[in-house]
């Protein structure tokens, strides 16, 4: 496990986090928190004042990591809500607990839970697993939380909903796919592994982040249309020493002697979540924008920075692909 997870210094994180504004009175929703980005994220909100959200499987990770931050938070407002995003029943369960813990409604959800390079099977759902749990779900917690977030946008001036997508957006093809969105868990190409030579648990990872984009072109484009005050932003990690790696290699997504010497190249966890944590608090960060460490496909550590929304997924038929068939996937259509 260690030879896969090199040390690595934050180098940017620290003057970031200075610059970010107090989250009092704010609420904040954010999808696996466990590690990595999104324990970063959590620990962030905590600090700020916030009241926070963890929506995470039932897991001895979930639980250990929710003691950890009961501990080293203990007068804050932070709350765990099971959410299997492998799982439909259990995202609708998630909405109404946070709906029952939110009256106030919510100012920030961070769609930011995600897996890499996992076997070709299906959820219970009947979906490929890394598009279910990478985007679909993430399209139906947003939609049941809606209400929650136009709740919020009316009282506090603006609401935001925060994507995490990747360089993997760019590769293969940039084209999204509509068979990926279609109940063909298990039969989406097999196995294949290689990261470079279009292994087939990447193509489905690579989908799955680009619909992380096209859903924020999307949310983006309705949301402005119907004079919303919320918010669609969407971020990247760049390559992060986080757990996501260590994952896919137990899962035979990636070698481990390969990924041990590739992730010496990565940034801390920490600078990994700027692009993020941009996107939720910045408060000069607008509808339809990206941050993250560059915007190429080499751009794995630094800064986070802003840039549009890229031409690849935001124009009209990727956008009207992507929601048509996340809302024939969910069952349910998403009016905005
Ligand atoms: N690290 C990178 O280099 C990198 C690069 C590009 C994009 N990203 C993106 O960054 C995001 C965060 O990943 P990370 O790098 O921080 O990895 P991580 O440390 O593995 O964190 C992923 C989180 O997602 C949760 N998750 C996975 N499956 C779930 C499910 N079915 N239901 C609920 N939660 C689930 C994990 O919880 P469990 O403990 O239950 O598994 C964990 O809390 C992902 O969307 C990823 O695609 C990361």
């Amino acid at each position: 496990m260690s030879a896969v997870k090199p040390e690595i210094q934050s180098v940017h994180f620290p003057a970031f986090r200075g610059s970010l504004p107090s989250l009092a009175e704010k609420t904040v929703v954010i999808t696996g928190t466990t590690s990595g980005t999104g324990n970063i994220a959590a620990r962030t909100s905590l600090e700020l004042g916030a009241k926070v959200l963890l929506l995470n499987r039932a897991s001895s990770r979930s639980q250990a990591s929710l003691e950890q931050l009961t501990s080293d938070f203990p007068h804050a407002s932070l709350h765990a809500v099971e959410c299997d995003l492998q799982s439909f029943a259990s995202v609708r369960k998630a909405i109404q607990d946070v709906h029952s813990l939110c009256p106030e409604g919510i100012n920030v959800l961070a769609n930011n839970a995600g897996v890499m390079a996992l076997p070709d099977e299906a959820t219970e759902d009947g979906f490929d697993v890394q598009i279910q749990t990478n985007h679909l779900s993430h399209f139906l917690l947003t939609k049941g939380l809606m209400p929650l977030l136009e709740k919020a946008a009316e009282t506090s001036g603006e609401a935001r909903i925060v994507n995490h997508s990747s360089v993997a957006r760019m590769s293969p093809s940039k084209k999204l796919k509509p068979e990926y969105f279609e109940k063909r868990g298990g039969n989406l190409g097999g196995n294949g592994a290689s990261m470079f030579f279009g292994g087939a648990r990447w193509k489905r990872y690579n989908q799955s982040k680009l619909a992380n984009c096209a859903f924020t072109a999307a949310l983006h484009h309705k949301l402005t249309a119907s004079g919303s005050k919320v918010k669609a932003l969407v971020a990247h990690p760049g390559l992060a020493n986080t757990n996501l790696q260590t994952t896919s290699v137990e899962q035979g997504g990636m070698g481990r002697l390969f990924t041990s010497w590739f992730m010496k190249m990565s940034q801390s966890m920490e600078d990994g979540a700027m692009g993020l944590l941009s996107c939720m608090f910045l408060p000069e960060a607008q509808s339809g924008e990206f941050y993250g460490p560059g915007k190429g496909t080499f751009a794995t550590k630094g800064k986070a920075t802003m840039f549009p929304l890229e031409p690849f997924y935001n124009n009209e038929q990727t956008r009207e692909l992507l929601w048509s068939k996340s809302c024939e996937a969910i069952g349910e259509s998403f009016d905005i």
